[in-house]
């Protein structure tokens, strides 16, 4: 048996360690591709030392481009690497252009493909991981999912029951694994904050950023609660640009900014956080997972379990609503919250134990 994962963007990475841990320890044969749509050191191979992921075997180094064009060249350079390889499963995660194009390229050779977080939606087609979501469950052979809702919406659009494993989440496996380590880190000593003292801000949807009128809400109302209490931003590439483009930056006092952080200072960093704004989908789970309050600076979520569960409340792109929560959460509200069912640190094993007893048999 020989298996195949792919990996491209940093929310892939998180994904994919625990089950590279769990393919090494059982010695089995394992290829993992990274497609290159993340490439700076700070997005991609500073998550690759910090999480113990092996080399990957091939860089397609795509880089960056627009959506047609990153799923295209993955396509191109991928279909070789698989007639090569030829292996008896494609393992994809996530919801990233890298996870749909593997995905496409490895069923159209009649690889079968299992997808890691399946079923996941948040019903917003003017997401790009709502495409990517749709088109890789619509072609995959077997489904991992994280929460009831992905099981439902599966069962809703006839995925057979067998093909559906309700395994939990891998990206809780590597926040358990790592959560020691990160409390060592030093990164609240270096940005001059101190536990439970600030918030900590992610914001990089293309829907919140790309659009003047949206950023320019947002960053007004993230203002304001920067008046409360410091906000740290570790800011994704594509923001810093929209803020000089926009001229945004007479919003940013009580704004901490840094380059993106590695894990372990981001695990660290969220860990003591007062609050945390975001857009982002994994750190939703996270800060469920820490019982740290967070508010979605989004209309929808595909993770709803971290809202009737978790610590999570959507807000929207609403100016009024985000200054609201957020200062009601500074000012003592207790965000309640429990951990969902089966996050706990162990799916990677379960689902090699599918693979290896149910799948690749
Ligand atoms: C991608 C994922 C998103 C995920 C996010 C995490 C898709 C559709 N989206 O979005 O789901 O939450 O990663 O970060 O796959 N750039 C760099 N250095 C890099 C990578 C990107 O500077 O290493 C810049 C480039 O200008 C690039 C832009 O960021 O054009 C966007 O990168 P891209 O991979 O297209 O999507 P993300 O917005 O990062």
């Amino acid at each position: 048996m020989k298996v195949m994962s792919i990996v491209g963007a940093r929310p892939n990475f998180m994904k994919i360690a625990p089950l590279c841990e769990q393919f090494a320890a059982r010695g089995i044969p394992h290829v993992l591709v990274h497609t290159g749509q993340h490439y700076d050191h700070r997005m991609s191979k500073l998550f690759f030392e910090e999480l113990g992921i092996p080399r990957p075997d091939r860089n397609l180094g795509v880089g960056s481009g627009t959506q047609a064009e990153q799923t295209a060249e993955i396509m191109k350079r991928l279909e070789p690497v698989l007639i090569e390889e030829k292996p008896d499963l494609m393992i994809v995660v996530g919801d990233v252009t890298s996870t749909m194009a593997a995905s496409i390229t490895a069923s159209k050779l009649g690889i079968p493909v299992a997808h890691v977080e399946s079923g996941l939606r948040s019903f917003d087609r003017t997401m790009p991981e709502e495409i990517n979501r749709l088109l890789t469950d619509a072609i995959a052979d077997w489904h991992f999912t994280t929460e009831d809702s992905a099981n439902e919406n599966l069962k809703r659009e006839g995925v057979a029951a067998e093909k559906v494993f309700f395994v939990g989440n891998t990206m809780i496996d590597t926040l358990v694994k790592h959560a020691d380590r990160a409390a060592t880190s030093t990164i609240l000593e270096t940005l001059g904050v101190a536990p439970k003292g600030y918030g900590v801000v992610t914001l990089h949807r293309p829907s919140n950023v790309d659009d003047r009128q949206n950023l320019t809400v947002i960053m007004t109302a993230l203002h304001e609660i920067a008046r409360e209490v410091p906000l740290v931003f570790p800011i994704h590439p594509r923001t810093r640009k929209r803020i000089d483009e926009f001229s945004l930056g007479h919003l940013v006092n009580g704004f901490i900014f840094t380059d993106p952080l590695g894990y372990l200072d981001f695990l660290r960093l969220t860990s003591q956080a007062r609050l945390v704004l975001t857009d982002s989908g994994g750190i939703q789970e996270e800060t469920t997972v820490l019982g740290v309050p967070c508010i979605t600076i989004r209309e929808n979520t595909e993770r709803p379990v971290t809202v009737t569960r978790g610590t999570n409340i959507l807000v929207g792109i609403d100016g009024k609503r985000i200054v609201e929560e957020g200062k009601k959460r500074l000012n003592g509200f207790d965000a309640g919250g429990a951990v969902p069912p089966l996050w706990d640190g162990h799916a990677a094993e379960r689902i090699v134990e599918i693979i290896v007893n149910r799948i690749c048999v």
